[in-house]
């Protein structure tokens, strides 16, 4: 697809369909509006009586127009109130309009929408990414791929000439998310911890990037006794990922961002049971798949951080050689785990990740993971949790992430919760009691931390979604990876 940033005025904009954004209580049209009506033979009125369209946020509404006219499609988009206007309202208004451009089936779209805060390059990376990501379509597994819309070709964006840059950030932060997405929605049987790593070693080749994968034996001689506990019932070899992007010249900062990436979990012999959501269990690799997606699109943008990209990637199976509930796992840090439950494998995984990450010596470390049920309770469908013990840090990803539509929400720490966890025979139990469960398990997390300021975020809720929902199409979402990207340029 192509944009293009142009200054003809909209009442003078030629091409198949025109759409325009109107905010709340701003739907009278004034000024070229009215010129531009004219020459659309009084469509605009029309369409907006006829709906009773009120520019509310997310409402849209199009048709076509005579055949003599210089546009044959116009659309409407609503951008709610004027004072509530964010990047992420004009970022679901292009995701509107993209949608149109797609039921009118038009190759070209001008689309006119109100800039953000005076910021014209934050408003148009917001639409180029909400307009990419409305229109992917994840097809890979439908056999009757031929029966596909024309597809829509060219944007014209009205008022932002001068703005390739912002277009250009748009479509690579999109391909990160997009990829994302596709690592999320594959299964169990395409996206394995041989596939993960060589998308891994992709990212390297396209971009220059180093690349270390660890060997189930390199893990073993590093003593990762928790994830390899994790991986040892599966006829499939665990793969240790490590990315790391290095700018030219000395780097402003560096940090890690470590993803939960379990390419299925089954709970292990605490099998997941009969309601549970075990087929939906592909997506515990989310936090791997954003991990990814922001490799990928920092690889493009190659800014003056230096970022490490982590997994300990593996499945969570069963079978006679899989960990007995009870069994004790030592972790490479040297601190013992009682198993009191196998589906509570995430934090094992990442215990031993978060142990290498910290012997890099960065600035802070991000993790992100599909760690538990107990988030989506607290949360729901669309917010991920968040806690860190350190408030600069969480209040500095927070601003970060505030523009990037992936919602957070900070969660307490609360230390003495951890006696939840106390074990008769080891260091600590793997699991607490069912009360605050979202908090216990990132008080494990905090285990294997010893100094380095620390986020960890849990997107067991935001990672998928069965409905469209703005520039989401149902699937995985990409979740994390627009903010992660936000707070490495930050
Ligand atoms: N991967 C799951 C968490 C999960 C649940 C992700 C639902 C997405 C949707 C995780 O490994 C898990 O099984 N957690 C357990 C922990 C429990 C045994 C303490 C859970 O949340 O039930
Ligand atoms: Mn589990
Ligand atoms: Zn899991």
């Amino acid at each position: 697809m192509e944009f293009r940033g142009i200054d003809t005025p909209r009442a003078e904009w030629t091409g198949d369909c025109l759409v325009i954004g109107l905010f709340e209580d701003g739907v009278e049209l004034t000024g070229d509006l009215t010129t531009l009506d004219h020459k659309l033979a009084g469509t605009l009125q029309e369409i907006i009586s006829e709906a009773e369209f009120k520019g509310k946020a997310e409402s849209s509404i199009s048709a076509r127009v005579g055949s003599q006219s210089p546009v044959r499609k116009v659309g409407l988009v609503g951008l709610g109130k004027v004072e509530h206007l964010t990047p992420e309202t004009l970022r679901r208004a292009a995701a509107a309009a993209a949608r149109i451009a797609q039921k009118e089936r038009v190759k070209t779209l001008g689309l006119s929408l109100p800039t953000w805060n005076g910021n014209a390059a934050a408003s148009v990376q917001a639409v180029v990414e909400g307009i990419e990501l409305a229109l992917h379509q994840d097809t890979r597994f439908k056999s009757d791929s031929d029966e596909k819309p024309p597809k829509l070709e060219r944007v014209e964006l009205l008022g932002f000439a001068g703005q390739d840059a912002a277009i250009t950030k748009g479509q690579q932060i999109a391909l990160g998310v997009i990829l994302a997405r596709e690592l999320v929605s594959a299964p169990a049987n395409i996206v394995t911890p041989i596939t993960m790593a060589e998308t891994a070693a992709a990212i390297a080749n396209e971009y220059g990037m180093e690349l270390e994968i660890l060997e189930k034996e390199d893990c073993e001689k590093l003593g990762m006794g928790a994830f390899l506990g994790v991986a040892q019932a599966s006829d499939m070899p665990p793969k240790f990922i490590h990315l790391t992007y290095r700018p030219v010249g000395t780097p402003r900062k560096k940090v890690a961002i470590v993803g939960k990436g379990l390419t299925f979990d089954s709970g292990g012999l605490n099998i997941k049971g009969a309601g549970s959501g075990i087929e939906m269990m592909k997506t515990d690799m989310g936090g791997a798949a954003a991990t990814l997606g922001a490799a990928k699109a920092i690889g493009q943008l190659k800014p003056d951080v230096e970022v490490h990209f982590i997994s300990a990637v593996t499945e969570n199976m069963i079978s006679g050689h899989a960990i007995h509930p009870g069994d004790i796992l030592t972790a490479s840090n040297g601190k013992t785990i009682e198993i009191n439950n196998t589906d509570a494998e995430g934090r094992l995984t990442l215990a031993d990740a978060l142990v290498f990450t910290e012997k890099l010596g960065v600035d802070a470390i991000v993790d992100l993971a599909t760690l538990t049920g107990a988030c989506v309770v607290a949360l729901g469908d669309d917010i991920a949790g968040l806690w860190s013990p350190n408030d600069d840090l969480a209040n500095q990803f927070l601003e970060a992430a505030q523009h990037s539509g992936d919602k957070y929400w900070r969660m307490p720490m609360e230390e003495k919760y951890f006696e939840g966890m106390k074990s008769v025979v080891a260091d600590m139990k793997n699991t607490g009691p069912r009360p605050g469960g979202a908090i216990t398990a990132s008080l494990f997390l905090k285990q294997f931390v010893k100094e380095t300021p620390w986020i960890h975020l849990d997107i067991a809720g935001p990672v998928w979604t069965d409905k469209e929902n703005g520039y989401h199409n149902p699937g995985g979402t990409g979740f994390g990876v627009r903010s992660l990207v936000s707070w490495v340029l930050s």
